[in-house]
């Protein structure tokens, strides 16, 4: 059998995302407040099957600051991340203020130092539909291992062809 080499040109669609990266100096109090409430609320975490120790603070327009650490269950999908827990309870309590900023960080329980973190495509999916629900983008700091801060002005550079972008009724 002859197998021959067709030359077709594959049309490609490059997708770019502006992603900041800052050193801890280079953020305003506010940032650094969330990120700090980011940490404490971290090690307070229930994670004993990743020993994964997340931390996620919201900001709300109307200034108030809430946190949440990861919950884990034995039943390990009844888990729910930092970010979902923060930005339902926030939803909840709060339905008339946007959530406008969410820092998250993240370390191994063992560990003296931040880890690396990113947060989850469930949690992603969150983040958008905050930004649906209250029509403000939410920009999101997260902290990573060497110390500086990544920081994204909204959730499209973390989610890029979302539903939304081609759902018609969204
Ligand atoms: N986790 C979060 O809470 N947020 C993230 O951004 C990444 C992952 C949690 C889920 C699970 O409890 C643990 O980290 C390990 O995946």
């Amino acid at each position: 059998m002859v197998f021959s080499k067709l030359n077709f040109t594959v049309k490609k669609i490059i997708l770019s995302s502006e992603i900041e990266e800052l050193s801890p100096e280079e953020l305003d109090h506010v940032e650094q407040t969330l990120l700090s409430r980011a940490q404490s609320v971290a090690k307070m975490a229930y994670s004993p099957y990743s020993d994964f120790q997340v931390g996620a603070a919201v900001l709300l327009e109307n200034g108030e600051v809430f946190q949440s650490s990861n919950q884990e269950n034995v039943s390990f999908p009844a888990g729910s991340c930092a970010e979902r827990l923060v930005l339902g309870y926030a939803g909840a309590n709060y339905p008339n203020s946007a959530p406008v900023m969410l820092a998250i960080v993240a370390k191994r329980a063992a560990d003296e130092n931040w880890a690396d973190v990113s947060p989850c495509g469930i949690c992603r999916q969150t983040i958008n539909e905050a930004e649906k629900r209250f029509g403000k983008s939410v920009t999101v700091l997260i902290l990573t291992a060497t110390g500086n801060i990544l920081r994204v002005r909204g959730i499209s550079p973390l989610l890029p062809l979302k539903f939304n972008d081609f759902f018609t009724n969204s």
